[in-house]
Formats: C-alpha cells, sequence, structure tokens
C-alpha cells in the first residue's frame, strides 16, 4: 500500500511510524511538508528555552530512516500538489496539516499595529519562514498577552527572559538581536477566567518563578475563595508567588485573572499604534451543565501596554480539496476518517491525525497513541484499496519537477540539519536556524 501524508509535524510523523511498523502490510509512506525543514511546530512552536523537549525529533529521524520512508519537502498542498495529483499517485492520504491559523478576540481594535497575534511572535521567534519579516515593536515598556495557556506562557517567559538565559538557546538570530535591545519590563498575562480555570500546566507556571531576570507578581486577592488545590499544582504555585518577596530593579510578570479586553485603544500621537486596552472585570457563573464561564460584569479599567499578544488559541484554515468542518475550523471527519461536511459521508482512504483532526488542544506525545489509532482505522478500511493499480512511486517527484517545484528530502534536510548545528557552535547554542526558504534552497542548490 502507498500512503501520502501531508504534514512532518508530530502527528504525521506518529502516523508514519505506526505505518512503517505494520507487519501485515508493506506500506510506502511519502511525508509532505510545505516548509524544507521536517518537525512542524517541534521546530516552528515549541519555545526555544525548551529544548527537551524538542529531542522528540530523534525519534521521527528514526522514521525517516526507515526504507520505505520517503520525505517530501517544501511542497504545499493546495498549491504544489492537489488533492486529486494524491488520490491518483496514493492509495490512501492522510492530512496532518496542524492548525496554522490563529483565533481572534473579535474587539474593536484589534489588527491595528503592535497588537499581533502570538502565533506569528512564536513564528518569529522560532525562525519560521513565514514570520521572518514581521515587526515586532520591543521599545514598549508595558506588554499584555491575552489568555491563559501555555503558549501566553511561552510568550510571557520569552519576553522576560535574559540575554543570557536566550542566548544559549536555539532562538532565531533576528529575534535573538531584538530581544536584546528590547525595552519591554513588565508583563500583563490576562485570563478571563480564575486561578482555578487557567489552562496553563503547573510545569510551565512553576519556571515562571525561576526567570533569571523577572519575578512574577500575583495580588493575593486573586486567589481569595480558590479551594486549596493538588499538591504542586496552579493555586499552590501561585499562592507561592504571591507569598514571595519581589527582587528590586528585576522585570515583572503580572498575572492577573477575570478580566477580559473589550478594546484595544490605539494612541493616535505614537502613529496609531496600541496605547493600552480597556479591561473589563468578570465574575464566574456555573452552567447546569457544571462548565464554568466569564461574565462581564460592565466594570471597566484601562490598563496602558504598548504591544498586545492575543494568545486565546489556534485553528485550521481550509485547504483547498480538502473537507473543511468552518464552524469547528478543522478538517471535517469523524474520529479520523474525512467526512464531506454537507452529507456525513466518510470519503474513501482519506484520514486526518493530529490537530488538524482534534483542534488546538494537547500535547506533542499525546499523538503516538492517536495517529496510531486513525492508522488502525486505515489499515482495517484499506483492505482491496491496495489493489489499485497506481503510476510508479517516483511518478509524483517528477510531475512536481515538472511543475518547477524543488524538492527537499530528507537527506537535504540532514545537509541543512548541519549546517544550522555548526552555526549554531559559534554561538554556544543547540543551532543556529536559517530563517529564509530561498536561502535554504541556495545551501542545497549544487545537490538538486
Ligand atoms: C507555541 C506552541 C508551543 C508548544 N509547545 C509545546 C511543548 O512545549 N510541549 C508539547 O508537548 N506540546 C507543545 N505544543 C503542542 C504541540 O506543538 C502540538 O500538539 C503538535 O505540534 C500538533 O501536531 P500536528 O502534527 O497536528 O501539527 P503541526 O506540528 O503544526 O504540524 C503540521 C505540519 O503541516 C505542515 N503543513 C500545513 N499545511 C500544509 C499544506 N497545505 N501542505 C503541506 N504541509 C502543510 C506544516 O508546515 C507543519 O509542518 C505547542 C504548541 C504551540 C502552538
Ligand atoms: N510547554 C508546553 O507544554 C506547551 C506550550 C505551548 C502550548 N502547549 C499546548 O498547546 C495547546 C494549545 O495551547 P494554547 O495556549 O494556544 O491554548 P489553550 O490551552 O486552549 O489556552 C487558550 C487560552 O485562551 C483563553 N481564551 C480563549 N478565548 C479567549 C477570549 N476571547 N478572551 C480571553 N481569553 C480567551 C482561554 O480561556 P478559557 O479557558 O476561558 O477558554 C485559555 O486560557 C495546549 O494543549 C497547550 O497545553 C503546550
Amino acid at each position: 500500500m502507498r500512503v501520502a501524508i501531508i504534514g512532518s509535524g508530530p502527528a504525521g510523523f506518529y502516523a508514519a511510524e505506526a505505518l512503517l511498523r505494520r507487519t501485515d502490510v508493506k506500506v510506502d509512506v511519502d511525508v509532505f511538508d510545505r516548509l524544507p525543514t521536517p518537525y512542524g511546530l517541534v521546530r516552528g512552536g515549541v519555545a526555544p528555552d525548551h529544548q527537551k523537549i524538542k529531542s522528540v525529533a530523534r525519534v521521527f529521524a528514526a522514521t525517516a530512516a526507515r526504507p520505505s520512508f520517503r520525505f517530501l519537502g517544501n511542497v504545499r498542498l493546495g498549491g504544489d500538489v492537489t488533492v486529486e495529483d494524491l488520490r491518483r499517485h496514493y492509495h490512501q492520504i492522510v492530512y496532518a496539516t496542524g492548525n496554522e491559523a490563529d483565533r481572534r478576540l473579535g474587539i474593536p481594535g484589534e489588527g491595528i499595529e503592535r497588537c499581533t497575534p502570538a502565533s506569528v511572535f512564536v513564528g518569529w521567534y522560532n525562525g519560521h519562514p513565514d514570520y521572518r519579516r514581521a515587526r515586532i515593536d520591543l521599545s514598549v515598556r508595558r506588554v499584555a498577552v491575552v489568555g491563559n495557556g501555555n503558549v501566553a506562557v511561552d510568550v510571557a517567559r520569552i519576553l522576560l527572559r535574559s540575554r543570557a538565559e536566550l542566548e544559549r538557546t536555539d532562538i532565531a538570530a533576528h529575534a535573538l538581536e531584538a530581544l536584546r535591545e528590547s525595552r519591554v519590563e513588565e508583563v500583563f498575562l490576562l485570563g478571563r477566567r480564575g486561578p482555578e480555570q487557567a489552562a496553563f500546566t503547573p510545569g510551565e507556571l512553576k519556571e515562571l518563578g525561576h526567570l533569571e531576570d523577572a519575578d512574577p507578581v500575583v495580588d493575593p486577592a486573586a486567589l481569595e475563595g480558590c479551594g486549596p488545590g493538588e499538591p504542586g499544582g496552579n493555586l499552590e504555585l501561585l499562592r507561592s508567588f504571591a507569598a514571595r518577596p519581589l527582587r528590586p530593579g528585576r522585570k515583572r510578570l503580572h498575572l492577573r485573572f477575570l478580566v477580559s479586553p473589550t478594546a484595544i485603544l490605539a494612541d493616535a500621537d505614537a502613529g496609531g499604534g496600541v496605547a493600552a486596552l480597556e479591561l473589563e472585570r468578570n465574575r464566574l457563573e456555573r452552567r447546569p451543565d457544571g462548565s464554568v464561564v466569564a461574565r462581564g460584569t460592565g466594570e471597566k479599567e484601562r490598563l496602558e501596554v504598548g504591544l498586545v499578544f492575543p494568545a486565546v488559541g489556534y485553528a485550521a484554515d481550509p485547504i483547498p480539496g480538502v473537507p473543511h468542518d468552518a464552524k469547528a475550523r478543522l478538517i471535517a471527519n469523524r474520529d479520523g476518517r474525512v467526512v464531506d461536511p454537507a452529507t456525513g459521508q466518510a470519503v474513501p482512504g482519506e484520514y486526518v491525525v493530529g490537530w488538524a483532526r482534534t483542534g488546538p488542544q494537547g500535547l506533542i506525545g499525546e499523538h503516538k497513541r492517536a495517529s496510531a489509532q486513525v492508522v488502525a482505522h486505515m489499515i482495517a478500511d484499506g483492505t482491496g484499496l491496495d489493489a489499485r493499480a497506481l503510476p510508479p512511486r517516483e511518478a509524483i517527484d517528477g510531475l512536481l519537477r515538472e511543475r518547477g517545484v524543488k524538492l527537499v528530502s530528507f537527506q537535504d534536510w540532514k545537509q541543512l540539519d548541519d549546517v544550522e548545528v555548526a552555526r549554531g557552535a559559534r554561538r554556544g547554542a543547540p543551532r543556529d536556524k536559517i530563517v529564509d526558504v530561498d536561502a535554504m534552497l541556495a545551501i542545497l542548490a549544487p545537490a538538486q
């Protein structure tokens, strides 16, 4: 059986691994990615100061070393290759395209200068080619990060890390330079619900108490009325932050709860960029189903900040030819089987894994089991499909080359990897990323 997997993030790689481990069927797996570099958010999302998590790339590289695996980088589904092409060249297709768009706050002023989705800031500091030219103005002293998830925590932490802390990471060189010159002194992390409902995890929260050059600030009043919480959990950590003396002269990370931005206010004198946030205080309301929601009280305040990063979640944009669930903003599916959103009918031979299937929830490791489950469906459904005659395996490469696509193989990626690691060694970092697709292709040009 021949399978195309579109997207080389954790979900795509774990699906490839599950397929290649089968002993009952021989599967040839071609993994495509729109970037010349593999690993999705492991490279472009996971924070540069979280190197340990990135070591999962070694597991993926071991999958890539299997003889019937191929990586076809620099190929975009819906641009360079179509779903129709894939149907002709493969027995089955797995979409593993993640969630690359961001969710919006939907309030007045969103989108003005210096109000930037967290996804852009994250892509910028991680050297994602799409965001290498993003304008991130760090000349302001106060910044708001909206949201109480782990992405919001990542953003706040990177803004407050010292130069020395950042230098030893694989942060993109342009971001390192800009953050070295940063004037940011105070960051406000804004949760619309209370401390008990925060989505960030204790491991990530705890790190905020160990920053070289910044202290977390929690108003003890914000924790009044909260239960005891788990040992080592968010509440215990927040209480320890609230009780801690602040080190003089350090930067500050204010963790605020029960506030929602209702407008982003522009500064007419400073070119119309962000001058402040209008915040509304919230109270919590328990719904009959047990969920707890934030309700505005009408009480407003103004928070002076010069830069705002909404970090309120990701979503999938539609890909031409791929059935899209417009409401949930993911690929229409039932349990990983792609369906026509209008009729609910399964689209034979097409599957979806990872964030493209579920929306933006869950950690890297969780994709291993989830992708394997979808592979089990594929094998169960696949009987007979593999009998369909296909063009030779390399015919897709020829088709893409005819279209002017410069294919990047896993071997090519390893060459880029070596260059990045060697460049990084010069600054004592794990790697110094190449952030420009043309520059990557230029390095590979002699081989292509
Ligand atoms: C900022 C951030 C930090 C995170 N940090 C952690 C962490 O520290 N630890 C942890 O466990 N989890 C972390 N996560 C969660 C983790 O990254 C996700 O669970 C996981 O990456 C989702 O895997 P995926 O394969 O579905 O998508 P992705 O990793 O997003 O991979 C999708 C891939 O598809 C490719 N693609 C998209 N569209 C196309 C197309 N049209 N054609 C071809 N290719 C395409 C993309 O280039 C990408 O390589 C983080 C998430 C974010 C957003
Ligand atoms: N280090 C790590 O392990 C790490 C790092 C980054 C990401 N991740 C994972 O990646 C996934 C995505 O992370 P994420 O932070 O993007 O998503 P998330 O965990 O879903 O958090 C989103 C946050 O945004 C808030 N929010 C949503 N809409 C809002 C609005 N209109 N106004 C104000 N706040 C709003 C949510 O509040 P409500 O709860 O009230 O909806 C929530 O606090 C998570 O599973 C996360 O754990 C892990």
